[in-house]
């Protein structure tokens, strides 16, 4: 069926920086999502690790609309009840004691950021504005945010990047060691890098940055835009590790959907940000905050998490055995619902034909990067659902492997 607003409407009257599938979904539930033709699929995807509690979430529904029908906007020039609520919220439950809302996830980390580099240089020095980051990470695509990411691809042709940024290798405790200093304001990771192919920090590595960054009066920030808010079977992946950052940002799933980040810190450190010195006129919106709130309720609750880690299960041994019969993967790795599946030597590069193999077979899926497979579902994904998806993912790797052979 012909629709007035189709995927070529895309390239007529869209910046070209996406190249979104072919279908347009138009509605979503749980785990499902129907296209314009009213066709199926099942969501592994989640937004990119953004729909926490599936599509349409009833209680979320239900506070959206309820705060639709009192209060939009306000500006900063006013506080709101939702975000003075969620910010609590969120010093209850983390390390935190102080919370600033952005509304992305590179916003969060552009706050992080400059908050490091300003308190740094109002207490230290103006020449201790190092901030140390790590190959193949992912922080957002401001420009700041891209220079300290680890993936030049982001950060070339825009010109001269900002300046006392050093990338070391990811896990490398030597190159840590020999790169910090005094001049350092601040090391910046992600407990489990996402885009880069699902990579954990090794614990050692994230205890060895913590004991670094005391001795030399640096920040530790924990990006836990993708790992946050329950992905990995706690609400954040640092409660895991028995090491806590000096800031974190969260974003992605805290809105469950809706638009939301937030940059958490300790008491000390939020006292650089005086007045004036960062905003946003969105950031605090009471819309996002009302929904985010009630993640947080819902998300923030032992049997759920116990849950995450359960389907974490599913989802290995569904995909273990997927893998014993078609041996397209080299490894599988991941913590709760952050899954990544690296494909063998012979399938580099073919992430993405397996992605769109994955949609025609009724089953949303993600990649990160060119070689890895990567899954994100709702954490509340009823098991019914991972059972179908992952027979609908083993159709396609069927599918896959007889294409890659024909063309062979
Ligand atoms: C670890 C991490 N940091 C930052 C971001 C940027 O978030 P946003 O796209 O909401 O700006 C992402 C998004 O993928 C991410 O995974």
């Amino acid at each position: 069926m012909a629709h007035e607003l189709n995927r070529h409407t895309f390239d007529a009257v869209m910046v070209p920086n996406y190249a979104p599938g072919a279908v347009i979904p138009v509605r979503g539930e749980g785990s499902h999502i129907w296209d314009q033709d009213g066709r199926s699929y099942i969501d592994f995807a989640g937004g990119i690790a953004v729909n926490s509690l599936g599509h349409c979430h009833p209680e979320l529904v239900k506070v959206l609309t309820d705060q639709a029908n009192k209060l939009w906007h306000l500006s900063n020039v006013w506080t709101n009840e939702p975000a003075l609520k969620l910010a609590q919220q969120l010093c209850q439950m983390t390390f935190a004691d102080k919370v600033y809302f952005a509304n992305s996830g590179a916003e969060a980390n552009e706050a992080a950021l400059k908050l490091a580099r300003r308190y740094s240089v109002d207490k230290y020095s103006a020449d201790k504005h190092q901030i140390i980051a790590f190959d193949n990470a992912f922080h957002g695509r401001t420009f700041f945010t891209v220079s300290v990411g680890g993936q030049p691809k982001y950060s070339e042709g825009f010109g001269p990047v900002p300046e006392g940024i050093s990338h070391l290798p990811f896990n490398d405790i030597q190159a840590l060691e020999k790169a910090i200093s005094h001049h350092t304001c601040a090391v910046i990771m992600e407990p489990i890098q996402g885009e880069a192919g699902i990579l954990p920090a090794d614990p050692d590595f994230i205890r060895r940055a913590r004991e670094l960054c005391n001795q030399y009066n640096a920040l530790l920030i924990f990006d836990e835009i993708q790992t946050g808010v329950g992905r990995t079977g706690e609400l954040y992946a640092y409660m895991r590790t028995g090491v806590k950052p000096d800031i974190l940002t969260t974003a992605k799933a805290l809105g469950g959907g809706f638009p939301i980040g937030a940059m958490l810190c300790t008491d000390e450190v939020a006292q650089a940000m005086a007045v004036g010195t960062h905003g946003s006129t969105y950031g605090g919106n009471p819309l996002g905050c009302r929904v985010a709130s009630r993640v947080l309720e819902l998300v923030n609750d032992r049997d759920l998490l116990d849950g995450v880690r359960e389907r974490h299960l599913m989802f290995m041994d569904g995909l273990d055995e997927l893998n014993d019969r078609y041996h397209l993967f080299s490894d599988i790795r991941g913590q709760g619902l952050l899954i990544g599946c690296q494909l063998c030597d012979q399938w580099q590069g073919q992430a993405r034909n397996l992605l769109v193999q994955a949609q025609d077979a009724g089953v949303m899926v993600l990649i990160a990067g060119p070689d890895v497979l990567r899954l994100a579902p709702s954490l509340i994904i009823p098991p019914d659902d991972i059972h179908t998806g992952l027979e609908r993912l083993g159709q396609a790797m069927v599918q896959f492997l007889h294409t890659r052979t024909e063309e062979a």
